[in-house]
């Protein structure tokens, strides 16, 4: 086998054959292929996409590059969920804990933020010694005392994907459907769980804008998972205005303490007990109603041996960043927008994500907003208060709200977008 007839017969539109795949893979994650030969094949799949078997194949084969994890001596149902990323998304904070509550174990591995978007192990850093790197065995311990983990997917899992998606990143290739599905769900499969629910972000702060594309993605990702004897369904949400109030790490985590605690943002509860029925279902696990979880503080108690577990001091006070700046309302009227990517990107300038993937991050950057879309304001009250380190930022963080905020006059129609657009599975 050699590369060039793999990278030309995608090129020239042809189906990959399984045998194509498996050496592809396998000879890219030894160094035999090279970075630059997979990326020219990387492009060619954007451009010319895979079919449902070549998708299949392409995701089996970057399993088999790693370990798969196995959880079947913890004797209890797994559940986890992924998020294909947003601003303001800390619902795996609250959620893991939940659904703990509710009876299912949740094994969930998660990553770092990159340009707009949060990441949740970030997010959890700012709690303080709290470790996001767990050998196996401290990951089985952490799930045993506390019924969920949240950690960072050791080197073992699924190496090529890991190698690949740093690739993408660097090379305009990450915006494509089978590439997204095959990267995702490798992962998801290989970590073992037995039902998984996906969280489709659609809208400007989310990598899919629109709702059709989103479902493309969704039913593949559903499809894969299923053929692997993974119980998956997915919601397609709402991501064109920030989950919350808060985005930025240390700001995300109070924000979810205050829901695990029984209040915090109507949307944030909204969408945890909607995905935590979702993970309860496909587990099989009639436990109790995560809504009354989150009432009767045994979500919360989940939290604190969960971070505890984890070398995360729950008590410390968490930090905050040393400069503020307001940004008052422009005029009076109802909100009309407050864009995902605009307040995404505001976030990232404060220092709250990074560019490049070594970067380090402020645990205390990031937005508060006092308002949500579809709200009355007032001139010059408070409409967000940016928070950084590094306050010669304050500038250029600005600039990436220009066109994100717009305030209508006073009685202008506004119709807030439903949280869950759609279902599939
Ligand atoms: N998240 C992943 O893990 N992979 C992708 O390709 C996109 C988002």
């Amino acid at each position: 086998m050699d590369v060039i007839s793999v990278i030309t017969a995608k090129r020239d539109r042809r189906e990959l054959t399984d045998d194509q795949i498996d050496w592809v893979i396998d000879a890219y994650t030894r160094g035999v292929v090279a970075d630059e030969q997979m990326s020219a094949l990387a492009m060619a799949i954007l451009l010319n996409g895979m079919n449902l078997r070549e998708i299949g194949r392409w995701t089996d084969a970057m399993i088999r590059s790693g370990v798969r994890m196995d959880f079947a001596a913890l004797g209890t149902p797994t559940a986890d969920k992924h998020s294909t990323g947003g601003v303001g998304d800390k619902i795996t904070l609250p959620l893991a804990p939940l659904v703990a509550a509710c009876g299912a174990a949740v094994p969930q591995l998660s990553g770092r933020g990159l340009g707009h978007t949060g990441g949740t192990l970030d997010k959890l850093e700012s709690i303080p010694g709290w470790r996001a790197l767990l050998s196996n065995d401290e990951m089985m311990d952490v799930l045993r005392q506390s019924g969920a983990v949240i950690c960072a997917a050791g080197d073992g899992l699924a190496p090529a994907d890991k190698k690949l998606y740093a690739l993408r990143d660097v090379t305009g290739t990450v915006e494509a459907i089978p590439l997204i599905a095959s990267s995702i769900m490798s992962k998801k499969i290989a970590e073992g769980t037995g039902a998984l629910v996906l969280d489709v972000k659609v809208g400007s702060g989310a990598f899919m804008k629109n709702l059709a594309d989103a479902q493309e993605l969704a039913r593949t990702m559903v499809g894969l998972g299923r053929g692997a004897g993974v119980n998956t369904v997915a919601l397609l949400t709402d991501m064109s205005t920030p989950l919350g109030l808060t985005a930025g790490n240390a700001l995300e985590v109070r924000e979810s303490i205050e829901v695990l605690a029984g209040g915090g943002p109507a949307d944030v509860v909204e969408l945890t007990i909607a995905l935590a029925r979702e993970m309860l279902a496909a587990a099989g696990v009639r436990g109790k109603d995560p809504a009354d979880a989150l009432k009767d503080g045994s979500a919360m108690d989940h939290w604190r041996r969960l971070i505890a577990a984890q070398g995360g001091d729950v008590d410390a006070p968490l930090p905050v960043a040393r400069e503020q700046h307001v940004i008052p309302a422009p005029a009076s009227g109802v909100l009309t927008a407050l864009d995902a990517y605009a307040v995404g990107v505001c976030a990232w300038r404060l220092g709250a994500g990074r560019a490049r993937k070594e970067d380090p991050v402020q645990a205390g950057a990031g937005v508060e907003m006092h308002a949500k879309p579809g709200d009355v304001v007032t001139a010059g009250q408070p409409l967000l208060t940016l928070h950084t380190d590094t306050p010669e930022r304050f500038e250029y963080a600005i600039e990436a709200l220009a066109d994100g905020v717009e305030v209508a006059p006073l009685g202008t129609e506004y119709t807030r977008t439903p949280l869950v657009l759609d279902r599939i599975g």
